[in-house]
């Protein structure tokens, strides 16, 4: 069964709290929190202190996506913020397996995001340390997008790498135009962590969209 994780980017942000609990309700299994500087991807969120104003509305999964130039400058503050677990981007690290181990020491679970034409072979001497590989299925900084179809078959390998390492345990998450049609797709080629925004946020019944992506 795949854990479903909301990503509050398409939510209300003039009632983030009450939207982050009406999910809770509707069956979410993680918040996905995407965290955007406007130097890294074209588009800028929030932060730590909307983090920690949240933090208080679910007891689930803070899945902070950090799509920020330098991460390590302020992965402290997002984990007082009430991060659960962190995703960097490979592309925004020059010392990944650093970045890596510096989430790991802190106690969190340490995820490493791709873009779509990053290459898997970016993560394969930092694979054994990873407790998640996001792969992105649309460029990222904006909801809403069209899912990127050749990410069916970095999946499938991604797999098949996990499999032959005995890293059957690394969760595979998408982020990016998945929905009732993709969501199938994916979980076939390998992923089990499903973020989506769009396909929750824009429905009036958040269980059933929830309910659709299972
Ligand atoms: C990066 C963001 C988005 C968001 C999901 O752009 O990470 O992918 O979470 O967006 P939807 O599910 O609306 O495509
Ligand atoms: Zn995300």
């Amino acid at each position: 069964m795949a854990i479903i994780a909301p990503s509050i980017l398409s939510a209300n942000f003039a009632a983030l709290a009450a939207d982050i609990e009406d999910v809770d309700r509707a069956g979410a299994d993680w918040i996905h929190i995407d965290v955007m500087d406007g130097r890294f991807v074209p588009n800028l969120t929030f932060g730590p202190p909307v983090i920690s104003a949240v933090r208080s509305a679910t007891k689930l999964t803070f899945d902070v996506h950090l799509m920020i130039e330098k991460p390590e400058l302020s992965i402290p503050s997002y984990i007082a913020a009430g991060a659960d677990r962190i995703t960097v981007h490979a592309e925004a690290c020059v010392h990944l397996h650093r970045v890596v181990h510096m989430i790991k020491e802190a106690g969190l679970p340490a995820g490493v995001a791709l873009n779509p034409a990053t290459p898997l072979s970016a993560i394969e001497h930092v694979l054994e340390d990873l407790d998640l590989v996001l792969i992105m299925t649309v460029n990222p900084g904006f909801g809403g997008q069209k899912f990127i179809t050749s990410s069916l078959e970095k999946l499938r390998t991604l797999r098949a790498m996990l499999k032959q390492r005995g890293l059957d345990h690394v969760h595979v998450q998408v982020d990016g135009g998945i929905n009732a049609e993709t969501a199938p797709l994916v979980v076939e080629a390998g992923a089990n962590v499903l973020v989506a925004g769009n396909a929750v946020f824009t429905h009036q019944d958040r269980a059933a969209a929830i309910a659709a992506l299972r």
